[in-house]
Protein backbone atom coordinates (compact mmCIF):
# COMPACT_ATOMS: atom_id res chain seq x y z
CA UNK A 1 0.00 0.00 0.00
CA UNK A 2 2.02 3.66 -1.02
CA UNK A 3 -0.11 5.72 1.35
CA UNK A 4 -3.09 6.44 3.38
CA UNK A 5 -5.53 7.76 1.44
CA UNK A 6 -5.03 4.47 -1.10
CA UNK A 7 -5.88 2.43 1.88
CA UNK A 8 -9.15 4.29 2.78
CA UNK A 9 -10.22 4.37 -0.55
CA UNK A 10 -9.16 0.66 -0.39
CA UNK A 11 -11.62 -0.69 2.69
CA UNK A 12 -15.00 -0.94 1.79
CA UNK A 13 -17.82 -2.67 3.47
CA UNK A 14 -17.60 -6.41 1.91
CA UNK A 15 -20.65 -8.17 1.96
CA UNK A 16 -19.66 -11.48 -0.18
CA UNK A 17 -17.38 -13.24 1.36
CA UNK A 18 -15.29 -16.40 -0.11
CA UNK A 19 -15.48 -18.41 3.20
CA UNK A 20 -11.48 -18.94 3.00
CA UNK A 21 -10.04 -19.07 6.88
CA UNK A 22 -8.46 -16.36 8.26
CA UNK A 23 -5.10 -16.56 10.06
CA UNK A 24 -5.28 -15.46 13.66
CA UNK A 25 -1.77 -13.80 13.39
CA UNK A 26 -3.05 -11.22 10.94
CA UNK A 27 -6.53 -11.26 12.78
CA UNK A 28 -4.21 -10.18 15.96
CA UNK A 29 -2.24 -7.40 13.93
CA UNK A 30 -5.59 -6.32 13.35
CA UNK A 31 -6.46 -6.31 17.35
CA UNK A 32 -2.59 -4.84 17.68
CA UNK A 33 -3.78 -1.60 15.23
CA UNK A 34 -7.09 -1.43 17.56
CA UNK A 35 -5.22 -1.09 21.01
CA UNK A 36 -2.94 1.31 19.72
CA UNK A 37 -6.10 3.47 19.49
CA UNK A 38 -6.37 7.05 21.14
CA UNK A 39 -9.35 7.06 23.81
CA UNK A 40 -10.68 9.68 26.04
CA UNK A 41 -8.36 9.26 29.57
CA UNK A 42 -7.10 6.56 27.58
CA UNK A 43 -9.77 4.79 29.26
CA UNK A 44 -9.61 1.93 26.34
CA UNK A 45 -13.36 0.77 26.62
CA UNK A 46 -13.35 -2.21 24.45
CA UNK A 47 -13.28 -5.91 23.93
CA UNK A 48 -12.68 -7.72 20.88
CA UNK A 49 -14.41 -11.51 20.97
CA UNK A 50 -13.52 -12.90 18.07
CA UNK A 51 -15.49 -15.88 16.83
CA UNK A 52 -13.36 -17.90 14.40
CA UNK A 53 -14.46 -21.70 15.66
CA UNK A 54 -16.82 -22.67 12.42
CA UNK A 55 -19.37 -23.82 14.68
CA UNK A 56 -19.96 -21.04 17.07
CA UNK A 57 -19.64 -18.63 13.86
CA UNK A 58 -22.67 -20.17 12.44
CA UNK A 59 -24.64 -20.43 15.97
CA UNK A 60 -23.87 -17.06 16.27
CA UNK A 61 -24.44 -15.76 12.76
CA UNK A 62 -28.12 -17.29 13.28
CA UNK A 63 -28.35 -15.62 16.68
CA UNK A 64 -27.37 -12.60 15.69
CA UNK A 65 -29.22 -11.73 12.26
CA UNK A 66 -32.16 -13.61 11.96
CA UNK A 67 -35.60 -11.20 11.38
CA UNK A 68 -35.79 -8.17 11.57
CA UNK A 69 -31.90 -8.42 11.04
CA UNK A 70 -31.86 -10.93 8.65
CA UNK A 71 -28.48 -11.44 6.72
CA UNK A 72 -26.97 -14.51 5.63
CA UNK A 73 -23.96 -13.31 4.06
CA UNK A 74 -21.50 -13.24 7.03
CA UNK A 75 -21.60 -16.77 7.67
CA UNK A 76 -19.04 -16.89 5.39
CA UNK A 77 -17.15 -14.27 6.73
CA UNK A 78 -14.05 -15.88 8.20
CA UNK A 79 -14.35 -14.40 11.66
CA UNK A 80 -16.76 -12.51 13.42
CA UNK A 81 -15.19 -10.09 15.74
CA UNK A 82 -17.68 -8.91 18.49
CA UNK A 83 -16.99 -5.62 19.74
CA UNK A 84 -17.93 -5.46 23.40
CA UNK A 85 -18.23 -1.81 24.75
CA UNK A 86 -16.84 -1.09 28.44
CA UNK A 87 -18.27 1.41 30.34
CA UNK A 88 -14.74 3.65 30.37
CA UNK A 89 -12.87 5.20 33.42
CA UNK A 90 -14.72 6.62 36.09
CA UNK A 91 -13.00 10.51 34.72
CA UNK A 92 -14.62 9.51 30.99
CA UNK A 93 -17.99 8.93 32.07
CA UNK A 94 -18.01 12.09 34.15
CA UNK A 95 -16.40 14.17 31.19
CA UNK A 96 -19.88 12.00 29.77
CA UNK A 97 -22.35 13.74 32.27
CA UNK A 98 -21.34 16.97 32.03
CA UNK A 99 -21.03 17.22 28.31
CA UNK A 100 -23.69 14.55 27.21
CA UNK A 101 -21.47 13.29 25.13
CA UNK A 102 -20.93 9.29 24.90
CA UNK A 103 -16.70 9.60 24.55
CA UNK A 104 -16.97 5.73 25.02
CA UNK A 105 -18.61 5.48 21.42
CA UNK A 106 -16.18 7.72 19.70
CA UNK A 107 -13.58 5.45 21.29
CA UNK A 108 -15.24 2.14 20.23
CA UNK A 109 -15.72 4.19 16.78
CA UNK A 110 -11.53 5.03 16.55
CA UNK A 111 -11.06 1.39 17.56
CA UNK A 112 -12.67 -0.34 15.13
CA UNK A 113 -11.80 1.83 12.10
CA UNK A 114 -7.93 0.92 13.03
CA UNK A 115 -9.35 -2.88 13.45
CA UNK A 116 -10.39 -2.63 9.95
CA UNK A 117 -8.14 -0.21 8.21
CA UNK A 118 -5.34 -3.05 9.56
CA UNK A 119 -7.71 -5.59 7.38
CA UNK A 120 -7.90 -4.29 4.76
CA UNK A 121 -3.91 -3.31 4.07
CA UNK A 122 -3.76 -6.95 4.97
CA UNK A 123 -6.09 -7.70 2.10
CA UNK A 124 -9.05 -8.50 4.22
CA UNK A 125 -12.77 -7.68 4.08
CA UNK A 126 -14.67 -6.15 6.84
CA UNK A 127 -17.90 -4.22 7.54
CA UNK A 128 -19.13 -2.28 10.30
CA UNK A 129 -22.58 -4.08 11.77
CA UNK A 130 -24.65 -2.25 13.57
CA UNK A 131 -28.32 -3.62 13.24
CA UNK A 132 -27.84 -7.12 14.74
CA UNK A 133 -29.66 -9.54 17.79
CA UNK A 134 -27.85 -8.15 20.38
CA UNK A 135 -29.35 -10.10 22.88
CA UNK A 136 -28.89 -12.89 20.88
CA UNK A 137 -25.31 -12.56 20.54
CA UNK A 138 -25.06 -12.62 24.11
CA UNK A 139 -26.92 -15.19 24.87
CA UNK A 140 -24.38 -17.35 22.84
CA UNK A 141 -21.31 -16.02 23.91
CA UNK A 142 -23.11 -16.21 27.50
CA UNK A 143 -21.94 -12.49 27.81
CA UNK A 144 -23.62 -10.87 31.15
CA UNK A 145 -27.30 -8.94 30.46
CA UNK A 146 -25.65 -6.20 31.90
CA UNK A 147 -22.68 -5.97 28.87
CA UNK A 148 -23.25 -3.63 26.08
CA UNK A 149 -22.39 -4.98 22.33
CA UNK A 150 -22.80 -1.74 20.29
CA UNK A 151 -20.84 -3.47 16.91
CA UNK A 152 -20.23 -6.80 14.81
CA UNK A 153 -17.74 -6.46 12.35
CA UNK A 154 -17.62 -9.90 10.04
CA UNK A 155 -13.71 -10.40 8.84
CA UNK A 156 -12.92 -12.31 5.50
CA UNK A 157 -11.67 -12.89 2.43
CA UNK A 158 -14.03 -10.81 -0.47
CA UNK A 159 -15.43 -13.50 -2.98
CA UNK A 160 -13.75 -10.32 -5.46
CA UNK A 161 -11.00 -7.67 -5.23
CA UNK A 162 -13.18 -5.46 -7.60
CA UNK A 163 -13.31 -1.99 -5.44
CA UNK A 164 -16.51 0.28 -6.04
CA UNK A 165 -16.99 3.49 -6.27
CA UNK A 166 -17.72 5.62 -2.89
CA UNK A 167 -20.87 6.97 -2.83
CA UNK A 168 -20.04 10.44 -0.41
CA UNK A 169 -21.15 14.19 -0.43
CA UNK A 170 -18.96 16.40 -2.17
CA UNK A 171 -15.32 17.48 -0.55
CA UNK A 172 -16.89 21.23 -0.58
CA UNK A 173 -20.16 19.91 1.54
CA UNK A 174 -17.64 18.53 4.60
CA UNK A 175 -15.24 21.57 5.83
CA UNK A 176 -14.78 25.36 5.95
CA UNK A 177 -11.98 27.01 6.91
CA UNK A 178 -12.11 29.82 9.78
CA UNK A 179 -15.55 30.23 9.76
C1 LIG B 1 -21.74 2.41 12.76
C2 LIG B 1 -22.03 1.69 11.46
C3 LIG B 1 -23.02 0.72 11.43
C4 LIG B 1 -23.26 0.00 10.25
N1 LIG B 1 -24.17 -1.01 10.26
C5 LIG B 1 -24.34 -1.78 9.16
C6 LIG B 1 -25.20 -2.92 9.21
O1 LIG B 1 -25.80 -3.25 10.23
N2 LIG B 1 -25.32 -3.67 8.07
C7 LIG B 1 -24.65 -3.36 6.91
O2 LIG B 1 -24.79 -4.10 5.94
N3 LIG B 1 -23.82 -2.28 6.85
C8 LIG B 1 -23.64 -1.49 7.94
N4 LIG B 1 -22.78 -0.41 7.89
C9 LIG B 1 -22.03 -0.12 6.67
C10 LIG B 1 -22.50 1.16 5.96
O3 LIG B 1 -23.71 0.90 5.30
C11 LIG B 1 -21.40 1.60 4.97
O4 LIG B 1 -20.22 1.88 5.68
C12 LIG B 1 -21.77 2.85 4.16
O5 LIG B 1 -22.88 2.60 3.35
C13 LIG B 1 -20.62 3.30 3.25
O6 LIG B 1 -20.20 2.26 2.38
P1 LIG B 1 -18.71 1.69 2.40
O7 LIG B 1 -18.45 1.15 3.81
O8 LIG B 1 -18.70 0.56 1.39
O9 LIG B 1 -17.77 2.77 2.06
C14 LIG B 1 -22.54 0.31 9.06
C15 LIG B 1 -21.55 1.31 9.11
C16 LIG B 1 -21.28 1.96 10.29
C17 LIG B 1 -20.15 2.98 10.31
Amino acid sequence: MENFLELVNKRESCRKFSGRTINREDLLKCVEAARLAPSACNSQPWKFIIVDDPALKNELCRAAFSAPYTASWPEKAGAIVVVLSESGTFASRIGNLVRDTRYYLIDIGIAVEHFILQAAELGLGTCWMGWFNEKGVKKVLGLPASSKVDIIVPVGYAESNETRKKVRRRIEETYKFNK
